[in-house]
């Protein structure tokens, strides 16, 4: 292995620990930041230097996790567990924009990595340091995506998986990739948050290695998600970036990358952060507009599943980007997230409701005069259309209580003959 060039910091204290010290929690009980080398990173890279390795065949040049390599983890490229990751479309939608309030609005779907979801990109990392320190064994608790992402990961790097799932509270689609790629799958009776203490008290004493976002690497790689929505804008900021918010490892990731890339001096300024919490499942939110600390919410519940969570291990990290960006925390219901849900939908782009509540909050805070009309906002959809196929079914068919299906589309029963089906053509 190279040079260990990074150093693992305590978020509360800012003391400093090795970068390889086997340990997710300081001396103090909270969570750590990896800390790189900047000035080398200034020295060894540029923009150019990602924008020349976009053309190029290599694996870790093609991920859009690895080609910002020396700012995610510069370690022996043989040791890197790639699929390729990222490399995720930026769409622009003039219908969608409009629908929601807006000249333009990109969305940069991340639904579209290999097992569906932008997990994949803070797990190739994860599963990299894994096979750096010699794992075998990993684990994770997960509403779903995370899971799907381990599984897929660990069964590349011929590691044994282990997925901790809230019992009956997760989308299909994700149960089965984990079942499919061979990850033995403990279903807790009980929720995400009590699934995610369950599995650090498992990790700590089997000695299996945890891949939960409070394992710095995972928000490393998961940073590449701002890196690589800047390259596809050129390198020019947009006004606002929008994300659905659970646990907070993702807002947390954003907010690291875009603050370390205005510290190189990449970017000159920072978009400001929004993420939107669903209603039932909204301790981050209460925080933000109380500036108190968090309080959990017992028996989170909303029908975007992947963010049924009331206890979130990041709020703290999530909240230094959002302030250091002028950024905010909103809220939307169920009713709004599978309305735009439907628009997302209907515009051809797809995603699964966790996703859609960045539309739905995007849609809201347009609404309330937060943003402009013309303001330059992206958005990030974080899971596929597919992964949670029962929402769509349930909703096109009007039977989610409490939801008004607006954009239903039924599938019409039909006998099979020719006049039959004429008449259900108009
Ligand atoms: N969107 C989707 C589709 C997700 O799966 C998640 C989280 C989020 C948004 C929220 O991201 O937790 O970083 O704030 N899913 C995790 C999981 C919890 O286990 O798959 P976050």
């Amino acid at each position: 292995m190279t040079d260990v060039r990074w150093k693992l910091r305590c978020t509360t204290t800012g003391r400093e620990y090795d970068g390889m010290d086997a340990r997710f929690y300081s001396d103090a009980g909270s969570t750590l930041d990896v800390v790189h080398d900047l000035d080398h990173v200034r020295a060894t890279v540029d923009l150019g230097t990602f924008d020349r390795r976009l053309g190029s065949k290599q694996c870790v040049d093609r991920s859009g996790v690895w080609r910002f390599r020396e700012l995610i983890l510069p370690v022996e490229e043989s040791m890197i567990v790639t699929k390729p990751e990222g490399a995720t479309n930026l769409y622009e939608s003039r219908w969608l924009a409009g629908q929601v309030g807006l000249d333009a609005l990109s969305l940069k779907h991340e639904g579209e990595n290999p097992t569906g979801s932008f997990k994949d990109r803070g797990m190739t990392a994860g599963v990299t340091m894994a096979k750096i320190r010699g794992a075998t064994r990993v684990a994770c608790a997960s509403t779903g995506n995370t899971s799907a992402s381990m599984a897929a990961y660990a069964a590349q790097a011929g590691m044994r998986a282990f997925v901790f799932i809230p019992e009956g509270k997760i989308a299909y689609g994700k149960l089965a990739q984990a079942l499919a790629y061979g990850a033995k799958t403990i279903q807790i009776a009980g929720d995400f948050d009590r699934a995610l203490d369950i599995v650090q008290q498992v990790c700590e004493r089997e000695n299996i290695y945890l891949l939960n976002s409070v394992n710095p690497f995972r928000v490393e790689g998961q940073k590449a998600i701002a890196f690589e929505l800047l390259q596809d804008l050129d390198w020019q900021v947009p006004d606002w970036i929008v994300m659905p918010g659970g646990n907070l490892g993702n807002s947390s990731a954003i907010g690291k990358g875009l603050m370390e890339m205005l510290e190189l001096g990449w970017i000159d300024r920072l978009p400001r952060i929004a993420v939107v919490q669903a209603h039932g499942a909204n301790p981050f939110f209460r925080a933000f507009t109380s500036g108190q600390p968090l309080v959990p919410v017992q028996n989170a519940e909303t029908i975007a599943t992947a963010i049924r969570i009331g206890n979130p291990v990041s709020w703290q990290k999530s909240l230094r980007g959002v302030e250091a960006s002028h950024g905010l925390v909103t809220e939307v219901t169920d009713d709004e997230i599978m309305d735009a849900k439907a628009l997302v939908d209907a515009a051809g782009i797809g995603a699964e409701p966790a996703s859609c509540a960045t539309v739905a909050g995007v849609r809201k805070l347009v609404a309330d005069g937060t943003i402009r009309s013309d303001s330059h906002v992206c958005g990030v959809l974080t899971g596929h259309l597919l992964k949670d196929p029962d929402a769509v079914v349930h909703y096109h068919r009007g039977e989610l209580e409490g939801i008004t299906s607006r954009r239903a589309n039924a599938p019409v029963p039909c006998e099979a003959t020719l006049d039959a089906v004429r008449r259900h053509l108009d």
